[in-house]
Parts: C-alpha cells; structure tokens; sequence
C-alpha cells in the first residue's frame, strides 16, 4: 500500500505532516481493512470502488503519539462524492473511534456549510458561516472531515502544533504561561442547552501523568468575560489570551491544507490548534462549500485534567467523553 511520509508545505518552512496516497481503483471490490467486513451497508457492493484502507492502528498511533495530524488525499478516487459516502466516512470514523454527538439532535455527522445566518442568530455558529475562524480546539479527543464540496476561492484549513505554541510562550514570557495553565472560565455553549451550568472553569494547557494537553475556544471565554453570571477575566488573563493568539499568529508555525473533494483530515484536538480562513461559495446550491465533520473519542486517548471532566464528562484515558449532550429520545 503506498503510503508515506511527506512534507506539507507552510508559509517560509517545511512541517511534517503524515499523508495517504491511495492507488486508482482496479475492480469491484469493497473492502475496509483488507476485506469486507460485517457491518457495511449492503449497498456499497454497487458502487464500484476498491478501496483498500490503511492501518487504523498506525494512524491511531500517528494522531496520539507524532504529529496529531492525518491528511488522507482522496482515497475514494473519484469526482463525484455519492451520497452514501456520509455512511461510508461514518464507518470510517467507527474504524478509528468512537463517534460522539455534535449537537442536542445527537447528530454523529455535521455538515459544514455557510447557511447564511444573521451573525446575531443563535444557529450562527463557525461551523455554519463562511467567516475566517480563529485558532481552537474542539469539543472531543479527535476531529475528522471529508470534503464533499471545495469553495470557489479560502476556506483553507490551518494547524499548529499546540505544544510547540506553548514551548514559545515558556520562553518568551513565562509569566504569561503560568496564568494560561491557571483555570479560566468558560461561557455554556449555545448548542450545550442541557447543561445547567452557566460556565465551567478550564486550563488551556494542562498536564496528566506527563500527557500534554491544550484546550483553547476563546469565543467562549469572552462571552463568559461579557456575562454577569460568570467570573471576568484579570488583566494579566487578557494579555496571556492576546499573546497566545499573536504566537498562533506566527506563519511559519501554521500547516496549512486545502482539502479537496474527497480528501480526509484527522485532528487531535489536544495537541494541534486549527482555524478555517474565510471562503467564497459559487452561486450554484449543489456547488456550496461542503464538509463533513466527526467528533471522536479514541481508544488510545490521553488522560486529561480533572477540571475537564465537568465539560467532557471523563478524563481517563480511553474514555467515551467530550461531544454535546443530545435530548433524550422522546
Ligand atoms: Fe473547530
């Protein structure tokens, strides 16, 4: 199988970042792993595909262990994405983790796309605009995408290495770092509405047991900063955040990947930061901008900091944790 190491080009430097490159497809045959497998839609025997999957155990280890990222290049080989490719990324994400829901709805796919929501609208999360977004982590142990739909111009994907972010910020200002590993509280998310909570309170970098973490959504510390019902942020917490951002700033610290139709991208959340430039869509509806996106727990995850247990539901390493908690079936 050919795949191998390569080097993904960034803004003046050179970042090594682990991609797949798969062989045209030959014959009828449908396989993940090597062979069929019990639990596939019956269905994908008639879409004409070889596919010969990769070891989920090297990228396992890839994701949790080496670079944190996993840049598949189209391995369905071929234009048109089919409609059952939801399922078939769906069984994919199921090969690598354990997808948790994205939303109250209890949704394990989310489909990425500019709505067009009003920016005061509720619904007008990143996920659904075409806005540039700033560097964050999200809510789960690994972030998967499967580009369906480029846009006619941006929505490039950009990644940085949380822990080399962290190493600058020790060195440079070390009294910044010391307040950004201190708890900051964090305002629910829109989306979180079963969380009786009106903020929680986490580290952006932690430690467990020598596993380095980062957790960082600053549109969510800032509402908390805004809100009466949550603590307000020092001064000296201000200046850690805006040094933080200026360091992810840095170009030559920034991957960066435009995903074609068809290519995969894997994230650990807790060890790479990534933003999504602003994009253009054409005009055509079936031509939009279009990912989607899996929230993973993963079987080989790190442990984490008790103060994130209260967002994440666990913190032990391999646990099922981190999504939105969806309402109960009715
Ligand atoms: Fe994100």
């Amino acid at each position: 199988m050919p795949s191998h190491k390569t080097k993904a080009e960034t803004t003046g430097l050179f970042f090594s970042v682990s991609i797949i490159l798969f062989p045209a497809f030959t014959s009828t045959h449908i396989g993940i792993g090597g062979g069929n497998r019990p639990g596939l839609p019956s269905d994908y025997s008639t879409m004409n595909i070889e596919f010969k999957w990769f070891s989920v155990e090297s990228l396992q280890n890839e994701l949790e262990h080496h670079s944190g990222i996993k840049y598949i290049r189209n391995p369905f080989q071929i234009k048109d994405l089919h409609k059952d490719f939801r399922r078939l990324f769906l069984q994919i994400s199921k090969e690598i983790g354990s997808p948790v829901s994205q939303n109250t709805q209890g949704d394990l796919l989310l489909d990425i796309q500019d709505r067009g929501f009003a920016p005061n609208d509720l619904r007008a999360r990143g996920p659904y605009s075409n806005r540039k977004l700033s560097f964050h982590t999200d809510r789960c142990d690994v972030i998967g995408f499967l580009c369906l739909q480029p846009a006619k111009s941006g929505g490039e994907n950009q990644i940085i290495k949380s822990q080399e972010i962290e190493k600058i910020i020790l060195k440079e200002r070390k009294d910044l770092h010391q307040i950004l590993c201190s708890p900051f509280p964090l305002k629910r998310h829109n989306m979180d509405s079963l969380n009786p909570s009106p903020y929680c309170l986490q580290p952006i970098f932690s430690w467990k047991n020598q596993f380095f973490a980062c957790s960082y959504l600053r549109v969510l510390i800032d509402r908390a900063n805004q809100d009466p019902e949550c603590p307000s942020l020092t001064e000296h917490q201000e200046e850690a955040l805006d040094f933080l951002d200026s360091v992810c700033e840095r170009a030559e610290l920034q991957t960066k990947i435009s995903l074609n139709k068809g290519d995969m991208l894997f994230l650990n959340n807790w060890t790479t930061l990534h933003r999504r430039t602003e994009f253009i869509d054409y005009n055509e509806p079936q031509k939009k901008r279009h990912l989607l996106r899996v929230w993973l727990s993963m079987p080989n995850s790190r442990p984490l900091n008790s103060m994130f247990k209260e967002n994440f539901g666990a913190v032990e390493s391999g646990a099922i944790r981190g999504g939105i908690q969806a309402n109960p079936p009715a």
